[in-house]
Parts: structure tokens; C-alpha cells; sequence
């Protein structure tokens, strides 16, 4: 049984915490939240111990593994302290804030041997899973264009506002759209070079981002936006030019057109459909679920983490700040 401690009870532990509630092999046993009553709310679920700080918990708790959902400026220094006590770490996405973060992570886990994963959660997310395995077996060919969009409703969960301050999120940017940054990444590698723009709102933050990413033989667009109307429906969106076929995941689900004429629509089956639907156009929560299972499963396999390592996570960290920084940075002020 593999004995968790759970820093940060805001929207990411709470998904996380419903997450374990429903993977075998598992147990909370220790959750920090500087809320008190954060922290109660998941603590109830689990019969776990409370800790007033992540840095109390690290300290104190006779846990395996540290999984942090700090808002995102506190990752590393809490990521750092939990190697070093010789626990490994689940870290939600963006994985640290600067290049000088990064080195520091690395390090710290050569160091120390700690296993990391980064819950960049698109890897394994249904409908993404699906396309990286077409994309890789070359059923329909190589990639010629690809359009990955995330768009949302403007956040206003965050503790004390953090989402919105560029020092603690890095702005939309790193926040919300380094997830289809990311999983381009994974499906094909690193860019030859970028072009972006982006739009910005009253104090000079990153809202929405366009960035058109080449390749050798292929053109990738990915767009971020965070400052739709509240009423605007959450949506991940994308659609993929092969040599034989066009992908495409939308509000009408996955499907593929072959050149040739005809649709084939994918069965995507959820290993887990969550109480937590956060809406939109995705099947269910199962991305979530499927990554803390594969940590879990991994860790008491004693198997390495290999689909999100820390390595990954924050090469994804670089080729976004890219982006911010040729647009100027992620506050103009
Ligand atoms: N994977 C995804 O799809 C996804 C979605 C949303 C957020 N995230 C990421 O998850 C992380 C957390 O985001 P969130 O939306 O849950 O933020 P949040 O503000 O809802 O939650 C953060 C929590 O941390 C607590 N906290 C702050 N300082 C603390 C400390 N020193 N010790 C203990 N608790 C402390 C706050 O009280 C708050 O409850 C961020 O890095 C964010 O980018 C990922």
C-alpha cells in the first residue's frame, strides 16, 4: 500500500484526492492545505492526518510519495525539500516557473534518485492516447498540419488570486496551454522553430496565445485562451492532417475522415468516469485517474515513471517560456 501525502487541497488536490479515493493500492494518509478547511474536506475522505503547511507535512509525515497541487510558484521549493527526505513526487503541470528551476530539479533528483512524474495529463488522456497510438503505428501516415486548442471560461478559483499574478502562474501560457505544448512534444518531438502572438488584458497578462510551431515536413498551430465569457463552454479541441486521413477531436467526439471518403468515430471506453466532470467536450475525468493510477501502479511495481518524467515536464517549461518570451513576456506592464 503505497502512503501518500497530499500538499495543497484547492481545485488539483481535490480532483487528485477523488482520484485516489478510487485507485487500488493506494492510501492518503497525510494532506497540507494552509486552509484549514481545505484541508478538512480531503482529509475527511481519507481518515488522513492534517498538516498546516506542505513543509510541515514534508518534515513529519510517514508517507511514500509527496504529491504536490501547490499553486505553481511553490512546486519547487516543496518538490526539492520532498527528494530530499527521500520521497518520490507526483508535481502537477507546469512542473516549475524558469529555466534556473528546472536545473535545480534535475539536479536535486540526480541527487537524491527520487522518482518524478509531472502530471502533464493530456499524455493519458483518452482521446489524446488514441491519436499518439494512430500517430505511431502510421495508420493514416505522417503528420502534415496539426491544430491543438484549449479554451476556457476565465479561472477564478485561485487561492488569493495566484492564477493571475504572472510571477506565480506564468500567466495562461504556462498554465493552460503548455498542456497541448506539451503533448505536441510528445506526439512529435521538438519544434525547429516557433512564431507567436498573443493577446493580453487590461494589466498586460497573456490571455490567449497563438503559436504556430514548424517541423521538417509538418506545420503545428496551438492555441491557449482563458478570458472567454463565463458562460463559454470549456473545450480541448484538436484536428490532425495525415498523408491518408484527417483526426479530429471536437464537441462531436473523435473521428477520422479517410482521404478516400467515409467516417470511421473511435470507441474511446474510460478505464474511470469521475463524480468531479469538469464539462466540456472531454469523455470524462479518466486522464486524471489514469495518470495517478500509472504512478501508484508504477511505484508499487517498482518500475520506472516513464510517460511524464520530470525530465519531460520541464522541457515542456522551456519550449513554453520560448513562446512568452518572444511575445515579451508574460506581463507587459
Ligand atoms: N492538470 C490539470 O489539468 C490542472 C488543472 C488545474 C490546475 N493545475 C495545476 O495544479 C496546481 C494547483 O492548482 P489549483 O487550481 O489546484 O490551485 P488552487 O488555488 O485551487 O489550490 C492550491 C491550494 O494550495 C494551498 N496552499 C497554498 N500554499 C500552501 C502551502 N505552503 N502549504 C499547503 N497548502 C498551500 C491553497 O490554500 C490552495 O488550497 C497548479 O500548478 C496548477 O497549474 C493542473
Amino acid at each position: 500500500m503505497l502512503k501518500v501525502g497530499l500538499i495543497g487541497c484547492g481545485f488539483m488536490g481535490g480532483m487528485h484526492s477523488a482520484c485516489y479515493d478510487a485507485i487500488e493500492g493506494v492510501q492518503v494518509v497525510a494532506v497540507a492545505d494552509v486552509r484549514p478547511e481545505k484541508a478538512e474536506e480531503v482529509a475527511k475522505v481519507h481518515g488522513a492526518v492534517i498538516y498546516a503547511t506542505g513543509d510541515e507535512l514534508i518534515a513529519n509525515a510517514d508517507v511514500d510519495v509527496i504529491d504536490i497541487c501547490l499553486p505553481t510558484y511553490l512546486h519547487t521549493a516543496h518538490a526539492v525539500a520532498a527528494m530530499k527526505k527521500g520521497k518520490n513526487v507526483f508535481i502537477e503541470k507546469p512542473v516549475c516557473m524558469t529555466e534556473e528551476e528546472g536545473k535545480l530539479l534535475l539536479e536535486t533528483q540526480k541527487e537524491t534518485g527520487a522518482q518524478v512524474q509531472v502530471g502533464q495529463v493530456i499524455r493519458m488522456w483518452d482521446e489524446y492516447v488514441w491519436l499518439k497510438e494512430a500517430i505511431d503505428k502510421k495508420e493514416y501516415g505522417e503528420i502534415r498540419t496539426a491544430v491543438f486548442q484549449r479554451l476556457s471560461n476565465f479561472p477564478t478559483w485561485g487561492w488569493e488570486n495566484w492564477l493571475h499574478v504572472a510571477e506565480k502562474s506564468g500567466s495562461m501560457a504556462l498554465d493552460l496551454h503548455i498542456h497541448d505544448v506539451d503533448f505536441m512534444r510528445f506526439l512529435m518531438g521538438e519544434p525547429e522553430s516557433l512564431i507567436s502572438t498573443a493577446d493580453r488584458d487590461e494589466n498586460g497578462m497573456i490571455e490567449q496565445i497563438f503559436t504556430t510551431f514548424k517541423y521538417p515536413n509538418a506545420v503545428v498551430t496551438v492555441e491557449g485562451c482563458w478570458d472567454y465569457p463565463a458562460d463559454f463552454p470549456f473545450s480541448a479541441t484538436f484536428r490532425v492532417k495525415c498523408e491518408k486521413a484527417t483526426i479530429v477531436n471536437d464537441a462531436n467526439g473523435l473521428a477520422v475522415y479517410p482521404n478516400e471518403g467515409g467516417v470511421i468515430k473511435p470507441e474511446i471506453k474510460p478505464a474511470f468516469v469521475g463524480n468531479n466532470d469538469i464539462g466540456g467536450n472531454l469523455s470524462s475525468l479518466g486522464g486524471y485517474y489514469n495518470e495517478l493510477k500509472y504512478f501508484v501502479d508504477r511505484l508499487n511495481a517498482g518500475e520506472p515513471l516513464v510517460v511524464a518524467p520530470l525530465a519531460e515536464g520541464i522541457k515542456s517549461v522551456q519550449l513554453v517560456s520560448k513562446e512568452i518570451a518572444s511575445v515579451g513576456g508574460a506581463q507587459l506592464k
